[in-house]
């Protein structure tokens, strides 16, 4: 397995696969917009025939010039991997590598993700294995009514 930067031409493998594991989905300009902006931050895994099993999608918030109380940071829109390729560590490493290009190349000072209060895969990576802490929880924050866990972890 191949984890590398993602490009344009990756995009439609990445909204495939979020497509069979979210129920939150994105029309392909919500894709390209980010690719586009922030090209450095968004990352896939492909297998052995170059298929994508794998993504994060990740854009930077800057604050207003004149907003003093806001830091720059990173959020991650997405992540998800493919069934049959899961506890292989391809979360894992799409997320250091995007937290990484974040810190470096934005000086991004954290990273912020929601998260539905009920995803315990995804809350173990995030907060076991990466460090994030829950800095609120977000009252019917999806479509369906369920809370969703603001989460963060302040970069280096
Ligand atoms: N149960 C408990 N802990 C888990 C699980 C699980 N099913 N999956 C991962 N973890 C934790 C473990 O601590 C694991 O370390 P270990 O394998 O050494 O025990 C650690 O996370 C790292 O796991 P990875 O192998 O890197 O994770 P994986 O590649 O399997 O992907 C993911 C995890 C992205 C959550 C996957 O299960 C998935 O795609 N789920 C469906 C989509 C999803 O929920 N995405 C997140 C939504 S929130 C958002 O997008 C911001």
């Amino acid at each position: 397995m191949n984890v590398r930067l993602a490009k344009v031409d990756d995009l439609m493998g990445m909204q495939a696969c979020n497509l069979q594991n979210l129920p939150e989905n994105y029309m392909m300009k919500f894709w390209m917009y980010h690719a586009m902006t922030w090209p450095q931050i968004s990352f896939v895994a492909e297998d052995h025939k170059g298929r994508i099993v794998g993504y994060v999608l990740a854009k930077i918030d800057e604050p207003a010039e004149d907003d003093k109380t806001q830091e720059i940071h990173g959020h991650v829109n997405s992540i998800s991997v493919l069934r049959s390729y899961r506890r292989l560590g391809l979360a894992k490493k799409l997320m250091l590598l995007s937290q990484e290009a974040m810190a470096s190349i934005y000086k991004a000072s954290y990273v912020s993700l929601h998260v539905r209060k009920s995803n315990k895969a995804a809350i173990a990576l995030y907060r076991d294995t990466l460090g994030f802490e829950v800095a609120k929880v977000e009252k019917k924050y999806y479509g369906d009514g369920e809370d969703a866990l603001s989460m963060r972890l302040a970069l280096k």
